[in-house]
């Protein structure tokens, strides 16, 4: 862990480069020193107000000067002598360089201001807060369900963090069941091109299974995960087991599921950064995307166009395993009503994900009271989560000097891990939060979809993404998934129990990727986990 007298060296250094430097509010307010904690491109030098940059082919808030260095400072690097510039900052000026331990997930955005700190605790508040059934004596804290998976943000996001899948058997919380069916005739299937909806939901269960309910309702059914382990030998011998796991419903409390329906398994995951991958400029996400696979390198990427639920445009959906979401609120507020089954202005069913066939369910009291308008969850609610939700930081990176660290960050891009896990993004300028303006972000995710082969298919479709499509997710803050949650499962169900077993069952247009791996030297393979691990 470097101090920050050591990051102001590195960052005094950086400057010689020619690239300006930020200061953090925080230590120029209340030390009074000009502790240069981190850096920016320049939001300092901030010129007008610049148009959102939409769709655009390219990015519309840069001057042609600018974006040349963005593009330099982008470009992925050749030298592994030694660490990169800012690198150790991989959330930008934001990166928190707290102490590592549990709550490394939980801190606020190093450079947010003190009145946004102020906006962020009550934020935290509610993102733990258990919502209660209705009526209830505590006032505007009731409206959960009818049906729920969980009563609060936060026990799900385990400190921020990611959930764990229950082992095998039965099971439910951090792990749940989104219900689905691809189009089934030409009416269906036009709807979905022109992505009137992502799919079709299950018509008596909706979109997800909540295994849980208000008193006097039952849940709507279990979820029953099995595994078989399957031995995999690596290129140099060694043997490794991978689980598969097989999922299944039982206990249906509203009659069978419809036949075409297909079960997605979508483990929760971590809270950090959200708020500077919603700020990446949707060109530079475009950019990357290679959906006929012109360049011949078996890796296409392609972006889940979603319609926003509020001005019916057509934009880029970048949130959820399948890239479903288009924004942190549009997320926030479809966990409020899926999950937890509470309203928002957003998303305006107090029953949730209660459906025409599920009239117990319908006839339940729920908690709206006209005098806080006509969501269970009013306007500030749904702001202060959503704020909350944008400005958790990311940690530091670790070791980011040590040899094999940096002899793993090369076997990392040899490997051909970045042609999805793109390391670096420049976010984009006037952002409605300054502390998120043109920063240099270290992510490791293109934000993309690929077709990641038959081993990790759902067959469930969402949108543009289809039954074996899954959004590259980002990889920082992956090496401290044990520190912050005591135990590490990765890939969209949780069914890695290492970084390594997660890089083996990547296939499809990852295959390449993952046999280079398996057939690297013990000592290769060792040095990308630890690369991954200083993430
Ligand atoms: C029942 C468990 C559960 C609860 C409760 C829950 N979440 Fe989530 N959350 C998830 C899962 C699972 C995903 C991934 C969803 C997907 O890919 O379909 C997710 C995804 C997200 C994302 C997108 C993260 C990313 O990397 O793309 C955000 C933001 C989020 N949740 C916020 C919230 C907020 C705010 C609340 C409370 C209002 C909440 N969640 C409640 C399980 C939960
Ligand atoms: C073709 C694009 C692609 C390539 C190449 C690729 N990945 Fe991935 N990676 C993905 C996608 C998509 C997922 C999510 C898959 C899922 O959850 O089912 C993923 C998941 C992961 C995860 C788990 C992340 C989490 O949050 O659970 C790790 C770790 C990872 N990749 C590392 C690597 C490494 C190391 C390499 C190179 C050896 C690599 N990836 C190459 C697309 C790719």
């Amino acid at each position: 862990m470097r101090r920050p007298v050591e990051i102001l060296r590195r960052a005094r250094r950086a400057q010689v480069c020619g690239l300006p430097l930020q200061m953090n509010p925080r230590y120029r307010n209340h030390r009074g020193a000009l502790l240069l904690l981190a850096v920016t491109l320049s939001s300092l030098a901030m010129a007008g107000e610049p148009q959102p940059a939409g769709l655009a082919a390219g990015r519309t808030d840069l001057t042609p000067k600018d974006q040349a260095r963005v593009l330099a400072v982008t470009r992925p690097t050749t030298d592994f002598s030694r660490p990169e510039p800012f690198e150790l900052m991989q959330g930008g000026a934001g990166t928190s360089l707290k102490d590592v331990n549990r709550d490394a997930f939980s801190q606020s955005a190093a450079n947010i201001t003190f009145e946004q700190e102020a906006t962020f605790k009550p934020g935290n508040a509610l993102f733990r807060k258990n919502w209660v059934s209705s009526p209830s004596s505590t006032q505007a804290s009731d409206g959960l369900g009818p049906l729920f998976n969980e009563r609060a943000c936060q026990n799900c996001h385990l400190k921020d963090g990611r959930g764990r899948p229950p082992e095998a058997g039965i099971g439910s919380t951090s792990l749940f069941l989104r219900l689905a069916r691809d189009a089934s005739n030409a009416e269906e299937r036009a709807a979905l091109t022109e992505h009137k909806v992502l799919n079709f939901p299950d018509p008596v269960y909706g979109s997800q299974l909540q295994d849980l309910a208000v008193p006097g309702l039952k849940g709507e059914g279990r979820m029953r995960i099995a595994y078989s382990e399957e031995k995999v030998t690596l290129g140099d011998g060694t043997m490794v087991s991978l689980r598969r796991p097989t999922y299944s419903v039982e206990d249906l409390a509203y009659g069978p599921l419809d036949l075409r329906t297909r079960l997605s398994p979508r483990l929760t995951p971590p809270m950090i950064g959200l708020g500077l991958i919603e700020q990446i400029a949707p060109a530079d996400i475009l950019a990357h995307a290679d959906p006929e696979d012109r360049d011949g390198d078996g890796v296409s990427g392609k972006p889940n166009m979603v319609r926003d639920a509020l001005s019916g445009e057509l934009t880029l959906g970048r949130f959820g395993w399948k890239a479903q979401a288009a924004s942190i609120r549009q997320q926030a507020a479809d966990a409020f009503a899926g999950d937890i089954g509470i309203s928002t202005p957003e998303v305006p069913k107090p029953w949730g994900d209660c459906t025409k066939a599920e009239k117990d369910c319908l006839a339940m009291p729920n908690g709206v009271q006209e005098r806080l308008g006509t969501a269970e969850a009013p306007s500030p609610v749904i702001d202060l989560v959503t704020f909350y939700s944008q400005n958790l930081a990311v940690p530091a990176r670790r070791d980011i000097d040590d040899p094999d660290v940096l002899a793993g960050k090369k076997r990392f891009y040899e490997m051909g891990c970045i042609s999805c896990h793109t390391p670096k993004f420049v976010t984009m300028r006037g952002t409605p939060n300054r502390a998120q303006a043109f920063q240099l972000i270290w992510p490791y995710s293109d934000f993309l979809l690929h077709d990641m082969g038959k081993g990790l298919a759902d067959g469930q479709r969402v949108g543009d993404a289809s039954g074996s499509e899954w959004r590259t997710p980002p990889l920082w803050g992956i090496g401290l998934t044990g520190t912050v949650n005591g135990n590490s499962f990765y890939l969209h169900d949780g069914r890695a129990r290492t970084l390594a077993e997660a890089i083996l069952w990547h296939g499809g247009e990852g295959q390449k990727a993952r046999d280079r791996f398996a057939g690297a030297s013990a000592a290769d393979r060792e040095a990308l986990i630890k690369f991954l691990e200083s993430l």
